[in-house]
């Protein structure tokens, strides 16, 4: 019976461990999770999403608060387009996120950044076109093109010194998503170098309509690997969403995917960036706790604990600190929920608004609860410790349970001493 050890992923000359963390927005996938993956030899990523609100949390900069500062003139106003990023400060922090975290780089692996298109930041092809340029200045040894289509974003990036030595990606749900993203590339003359499957049952945002789950990993990434074969295209397939044993890995590296990507198993470790109680919170979630809607101002259904705080929640906007998801005319469907609700509670101090949420705050401060559709099975791959509570497992643990299980078994850890 194979596991997962027996597979390598050939990515130029590097030979990986077929493991890729995948990127976590808001510094969910922190450096010390991905620099863990690539220590064992494997991928990870960090996520460039909120970018200054991560530098000054980890690196104890004031990009959030000098923006804040600038912009509190507008902060009553119901129009948002005026707040601009600056790209010098975009520049800046994200240099210093990606060089902090790529000289504690050991071990053989690699960190890639996840860069989602959603972020629009009221100036989508300037700010993208600096974040990516960015983190290839700074050392990030790839790219992962996440939340898009991204149509454009190679060619924002074709005159960059390392278009074509750093790795550059594109996650995908659909072959109809590929085969645009390669038609609309092949001027350049550069194929991505791998190419996510992320299927139905992922975390975060879902490139899947409500229908989602009449969707399932193995088709698509089978369409894909086909439709690869038939052009004659050797790009590595990494399918990602719901994997969550090295029995399942194996399945799909039997198939054809170079590697597999996983993230919801990893939530729930020491060096993942949510604050621990929320750990719990996922540890805790029953299958019923968990649901796809449509309260992402980014028109993506998005999958979370329904206990989530931030749902339904009617928080003033508060673009002129963040301001992320601003798109190319200023605008954010949380910004135009909440004005309608003010209009139609006048006079209210709190309202409530149900169909859409402020991602950037709640994602900010861990009030969004995104998860994978396997969340509720965490709880079987740890202990309980005499406080009800779960034990917290290390990324190494996870690593090497994904690596080197068979029969769909969890490893459990260690029992550890008490503190
Ligand atoms: C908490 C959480 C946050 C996520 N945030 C992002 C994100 O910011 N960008 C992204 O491309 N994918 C995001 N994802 C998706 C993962 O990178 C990954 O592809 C997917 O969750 C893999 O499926 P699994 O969680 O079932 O292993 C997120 C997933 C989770 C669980």
């Amino acid at each position: 019976m194979k596991r997962l050890d027996d597979f390598r992923m050939q990515m130029g000359r590097h030979e990986l461990v077929p493991i890729m963390i995948g990127g976590m927005g808001v510094d969910i996938s922190s450096a010390d999770l991905a620099l863990e993956a690539a220590r064992l030899g494997g991928v990870g990523h960090i996520s460039d999403a909120m970018i200054k609100t991560v530098t000054d949390r980890r690196y104890k900069t004031k990009f959030v608060k000098a923006k804040q500062a600038l912009y509190k003139y507008n902060a009553e106003s119901e129009d948002k387009s005026l707040v601009k990023f600056n790209l010098e400060h975009l520049v800046e922090a994200t240099k210093l996120h990606v060089e902090a975290t790529m000289t504690r780089k050991r071990g053989s692996g690699m960190v890639f950044i996840n860069c989602m298109e959603k972020l629009t930041m009221n100036a989508p092809r300037e700010t993208l076109k600096v974040r990516m340029s960015a983190a290839l200045d700074a050392g990030i040894d790839g790219i992962t093109l996440a939340a898009g289509l991204h149509l454009g974003s190679f060619a924002l990036i074709e005159d960059h010194p390392r278009f074509r030595d750093a790795k550059l990606g594109i996650i995908v749900s659909s072959l109809r998503a590929l085969q645009l993203f390669l038609k609309k590339n092949s001027r350049i003359g550069r194929l991505p170098d791998y190419v996510v499957v992320e299927g139905p049952l992922a975390g975060g945002h879902l490139g899947f309509g409500m229908d989602w789950a009449k969707y399932d990993l193995a088709t698509i990434t089978a369409e894909i690997l086909n439709y690869l074969a038939a052009e004659k295209l050797n790009i590595p397939v990494i399918p990602a969403g719901g994997i969550f044993t090295g029995s399942d890995a194996v399945s799909f590296l039997e198939m054809g995917g170079a590697a597999v990507q996983v993230a919801t198993r990893f939530t729930v470790t020491k060096e993942c960036g949510l604050p621990d109680d929320i750990k719990q919170e996922y540890f805790k979630a029953a299958e019923d706790d968990i649901e796809v809607n449509e309260i992402s101002p980014t028109g993506y259904p998005m999958r979370m604990i329904k206990a989530s705080p931030g749902i339904g929640d009617g928080i003033r906007p508060n673009c002129e600190a963040y301001g992320y998801l601003l798109d190319a005319n200023g605008k954010c469907a949380y910004v135009t929920a909440y004005n309608r609700e003010l209009l139609a509670h006048p006079g209210e101090k709190r309202i409530s608004v149900k169909d859409k949420t402020c991602l950037c705050t709640h994602m900010r401060n861990f009030e969004i609860w995104t998860c994978g559709q396997t969340t509720w099975r965490l709880k079987d791959t740890s202990r309980r410790v005499e406080d009800g509570s779960y034990q917290l497992l290390t990324a190494e643990h996870v690593f090497r349970d994904y690596q080197y299980s068979t029969d769909n078994k969890v490893q459990l850890p260690e029992i550890s001493e008490p503190a």
